[in-house]
């Protein structure tokens, strides 16, 4: 474990709340494979987050598997990360009991994501909701992380774990490392199909215009042949983000999955109109998600090799997080076992 020591770490986790799209994989989860050379990195499937709303058990477990099927399959090598499931390493629940106790009421309201969860949920505002700040940060805080990487939604948690954790400190002395905000190398910003203008989203609903990693290739070609283009009557292949904003999505796509460029693209199409375009660009989306979904599918079926990396991932991380739950225990005058 201690060769590990001299990279930086890096921390994040993964709520088991959905099926991956192809705009996240574009985004983001592609660029992922590299960081392990660089960073010492753990992920967990966040499923203690995920109860904050109401879910169905056999659908939760399920999901959560197959997030971290799907995670492996696209490039997260298991030897490399640290992978484990949130529920499994009991330190996280501790700590974010204790982390409670020094995140204040008033901070807690003001999270955009309690405002906004509440609102949908209204007939469920429970207390984890509430919560699920201190807990993210009990989750940042065990592995003292160099880098939490996360996006625009998540930024407003990461600066209450500062908040806390400085708050911690200011009490006890350094407990906790302060991790630094990590702006992840961005991918491409992939909108729905059908609304360009909107990212593309998890939905549960194909209508949204999105594609999920574990898609069959019909359903794929289906969605790019009846993506939006435009209203205009060029029928044109051409990047006009502003007035084309369906067929900029669309090259957007075509050449993050083919590395060509804009001006490759127009020419590659110049005169075939979205006709011949459209399903060009479902093919190739196709042939990219052929092999990870069919890993996924096959990582699936071999349980006891999942099992085998959720049980070594919790080992690991389990043996990090003690370290600072105990120091955490003491500090706060709990009495030694
Ligand atoms: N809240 C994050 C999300 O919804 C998931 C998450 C839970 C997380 N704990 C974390 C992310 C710790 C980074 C670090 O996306």
């Amino acid at each position: 474990m201690e060769e590990t020591v001299a990279k930086k770490r890096m921390l994040s986790g993964i709520k088991p709340s959905g099926d991956l799209t192809l705009g996240s994989y574009l985004g983001a989860i592609k660029n992922w494979k590299e960081r392990a050379d660089e960073f010492d990195c753990f992920y967990f499937m966040a499923d203690l987050h995920a109860i904050t709303v109401r879910q169905d058990p056999a659908s939760l477990r399920r999901r959560t598997l197959e997030q971290l099927a799907q995670y492996i399959a696209c490039g997260l090598d298991p030897e490399k990360n640290t992978l484990f499931i949130q529920s499994h390493v009991h330190q996280h629940a501790e700590l974010g009991w204790v982390l409670n106790c020094y995140s204040m009421f008033g901070e807690l309201s003001r999270m955009t994501q309690f405002k906004d969860k509440s609102a949908k949920n209204a007939d469920n505002i429970n207390g984890g909701l509430f919560t699920y700040p201190s807990l993210m940060a009990a989750d940042i805080l065990l592995y003292q992380p160099d880098y939490v990487p996360v996006g625009e939604d998540q930024k407003q948690h990461v600066e209450l774990c500062h908040t806390i954790a400085r708050r911690f400190n200011g009490v006890y002395g350094d407990v906790f490392k302060i991790p630094e905000p990590y702006v992840p190398k961005v991918g491409a910003r992939i909108m729905s199909l059908t609304n360009p203008t909107a990212k593309m989203s998890k939905s549960e609903d194909e209508d949204t215009g999105r594609v999920l990693l574990m898609d069959a290739p019909e359903v794929i070609m289906k969605q790019f042949k009846r993506a939006i283009t435009d209203s205009d009557t060029e029928n044109c292949v051409r990047y006009d983000k502003e007035n084309k904003p369906g067929v900029a999505n669309l090259m957007t796509i075509y050449s993050a999955v083919t590395g060509k460029t804009y001006d490759e693209i127009e020419a590659e199409f110049a005169g075939s109109g979205y006709g011949k375009f459209k399903p060009a660009v479902g093919e190739a989306v196709v042939e990219m998600l052929r092999p990870i979904r069919e890993e996924a599918t096959r990582l699936m079926k071999d349980k006891g090799y999942l099992e085998g990396i959720f049980r070594d991932g919790a080992q690991k991380a389990s043996y990090v997080a003690e370290k600072t739950l105990r120091k955490v225990y003491k500090k706060v005058g709990f009495v030694a076992k």
